[in-house]
């Protein structure tokens, strides 16, 4: 009898069992001692719901806003590359099942996929979420140019410049493991390699890593709106709507490039705070950790307009294909209604601090 997947918990056990040794390291792994990886999924849980009873939910959904639009749901699955080494139904099996559960889909510059392919199969879906793509600085302005030309007409509606990894982490788990990516993977669109170790840093890389003056260029080349992702101090989020993105991302790349940084649902109040009070047209998201639908409820209740998930979804995919990361969106979405039903909170939008309480540890 096969067993039921009933929880992100069980799609991970799947998808290990389904996956080559390497490919479970680089999917599942972390950045060094996978400090900040365990405690992104702990510090949700450090959060308490209060939840009010004999509330009129009759006229509630899960609606949103994300840059100045609505859209049916408050979660995307985030950027991640080399999909098609988790399955051979990739980036676009990944696209499909987001759009048929009404998520968003961010792709990664680090595509196994043509991003014009991915674009065609679910950009004219009509219950889709929004189709997003995210870029690595490339120290060739023309190829930066060329692609986001590119993401522009195949239908993408916003840029998502990842700002924390201007050189790849320390991965411990990865470096135990040969890398190689299977044949006829790649990354299509080019990008920073990512698993390999980067020799003499400060001679090499790091003089093509963006700066603050890269992203005032990068807004001059698009009418799409750009979302900074990897923020994780307020003073950056202030800085970053301050030099005109439309949002950000409070994200510390799911643990995998800089290891002991805080859980982003220890930093995400403080900065949705200052986004909130002070530029209240920005989109706030936040990603890290959500294995849960109370997850996703606790980050809108902090101030986030919604959320992405990462290894959640490539568990789906790995174990199932496009079915397999519906499964995970579909349990996701159910779990969230739930809470915000049993919140007694009708909308996303309704959600607020007064449903959380900050749990002390037991002992
Ligand atoms: C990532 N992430 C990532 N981020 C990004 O901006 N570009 C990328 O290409 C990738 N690639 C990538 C690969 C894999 C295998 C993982 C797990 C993650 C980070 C990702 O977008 C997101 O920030 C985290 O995965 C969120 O954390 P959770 O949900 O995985 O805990
Ligand atoms: C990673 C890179 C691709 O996290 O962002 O593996």
């Amino acid at each position: 009898m096969q067993i039921p997947l009933i929880n992100v918990h069980d799609h991970a056990c799947a998808a290990q069992a389904a996956l080559s040794p390497a490919a479970w390291a680089y999917f599942s792994g972390g950045a060094a001692d996978e400090l900040t990886l365990r405690r992104n999924d702990a510090a949700w849980e450090q959060w308490g719901l209060r939840p009010r009873v004999l509330q009129d939910l009759r006229a509630g959904h899960t609606r949103c806003q994300m840059l100045g639009k609505s859209w049916p749901m408050p979660l995307l699955v985030a950027p991640m590359a080399y999909q098609r080494w988790a399955h051979p139904d990739g980036e676009s099996g990944m696209a499909l099942a987001a759009a048929a559960q009404s998520c968003g889909f961010v792709l990664s510059h680090q595509t196994s996929t043509p991003l014009q392919d991915v674009a065609a199969w679910v950009a004219a879906e009509a219950m889709r979420g929004p189709l997003w793509f995210q870029l690595y600085w490339q120290a060739r302005r023309d190829d930066l140019c060329a692609l986001v030309q590119a993401a522009e007409s195949a239908g993408y509606e916003a840029l998502v410049l990842t700002v924390d990894a201007p050189v790849q982490g320390v991965r411990d788990r990865e470096r135990r493991h040969d890398l190689t990516l299977p044949a006829g993977v790649r990354a299509v669109h080019g990008a920073r390699a990512s698993h390999e170790p980067v020799p003499g840093l400060c001679s090499g890389v790091l003089h093509r890593a963006p700066t603050w003056p890269d992203v005032h260029w990068l807004r001059q080349q698009t009418r799409l709106p750009i979302l900074l992702k990897g923020i994780t101090h307020s003073d950056d989020a202030r800085q970053a709507l301050d030099a005109g993105v439309a949002g950000i991302v409070v994200s510390n790349h799911g643990g995998r490039v800089l290891d002991t940084v805080p859980a982003t649902a220890e930093l995400l109040p403080e900065i949705a705070k200052l986004v909130r009070n002070d530029y209240p047209q920005a989109t706030l998201l936040v990603d890290g950790g959500i294995r849960r639908g109370t997850d996703l409820f606790k980050a809108l209740a902090m101030g986030a307009h919604a959320a992405l998930i990462g290894r959640p979804a490539i568990y789906g995919l790995a174990h199932g294909g496009a079915r397999g990361v519906a499964q995970v969106l579909r349990q996701l979405r159910d779990e969230f209604e739930m809470a915000l039903a049993l919140c007694g909170c009708p909308t996303p939008d309704a959600a607020h601090s007064g449903y959380l309480q900050k749990l002390s540890p037991l002992r």
